[in-house]
């Protein structure tokens, strides 16, 4: 039931991923539900750079690592690591990716709700599958241009780490109800 699986997804860490593998099968249905996303003028912004094979991970926490130690003041070895290891410890990451329609035919909020939306439609299939995920914004997305080619217009707004897990997830929490942000008119 959608409601149960909307409840039940939770943000799942590249800590609490096990060491099983993730299956490109697996990967096209996730990528499959992102491209069912609404779209204003049907620009279809979201893009997706998906990290799946080791060397591809491997790559990228070189990256993240170098870049963070490039672009950082007072480096941390325990932050570091955390960057470097959370690729590796995943089945698979993506780089959220929106493209600006050149038409500029929608404001760009639209674009990013949009994205943002897909991102929702994969979240809650991969949680179906029982692949945990979590979006994660560092301001090392600003420099993925410099790891993989980005297209005029696209931007990355972060990056989707994915991984199977063992046991159950927690129940979630908010710390207000629904009815305290709603307002019947
Ligand atoms: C746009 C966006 C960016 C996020 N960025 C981060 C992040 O950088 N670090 C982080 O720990 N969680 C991030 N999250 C995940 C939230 O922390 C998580 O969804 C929230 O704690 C609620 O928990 P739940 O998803 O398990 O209900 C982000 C979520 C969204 C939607």
């Amino acid at each position: 039931m959608i409601l149960d699986i909307i409840a039940s997804r939770r943000a799942v860490f590249p800590s609490q991923y096990n060491s099983e593998s993730i299956f490109k099968e697996e990967l096209e249905k996730i990528l499959g539900a992102a491209n069912w996303a609404p779209t204003h003028r049907r620009t279809e912004p979201w893009r997706f750079k998906v990290f799946h094979s080791e060397t591809s991970r491997k790559e990228l926490s070189g990256f993240l690592g170098t870049t963070y130690q490039e672009i950082t003041e007072k480096v941390s070895e325990v932050k570091l690591k955390k960057i470097k290891d959370k690729p590796l410890q995943s089945g698979c990451v993506m780089a959220i990716c929106m493209q600006r329609d050149p038409k500029e035919s929608v404001p760009e909020w639209e674009e990013i709700a949009s994205t943002a939306m897909a991102v929702q439609n994969m979240w809650l299939a991969a949680h179906s599958l029982k692949i945990g995920c979590y979006w994660s914004s560092p301001s090392l997305k600003d420099h993925m241009g410099k790891h993989v080619p980005l297209a005029e217009g696209e931007k990355c707004l972060g990056f989707f780490y994915m991984g199977k897990y063992d046991g159950e997830l927690p129940e979630g929490t908010r710390h207000t109800s629904i009815a305290q942000k709603t307002q019947w008119m």
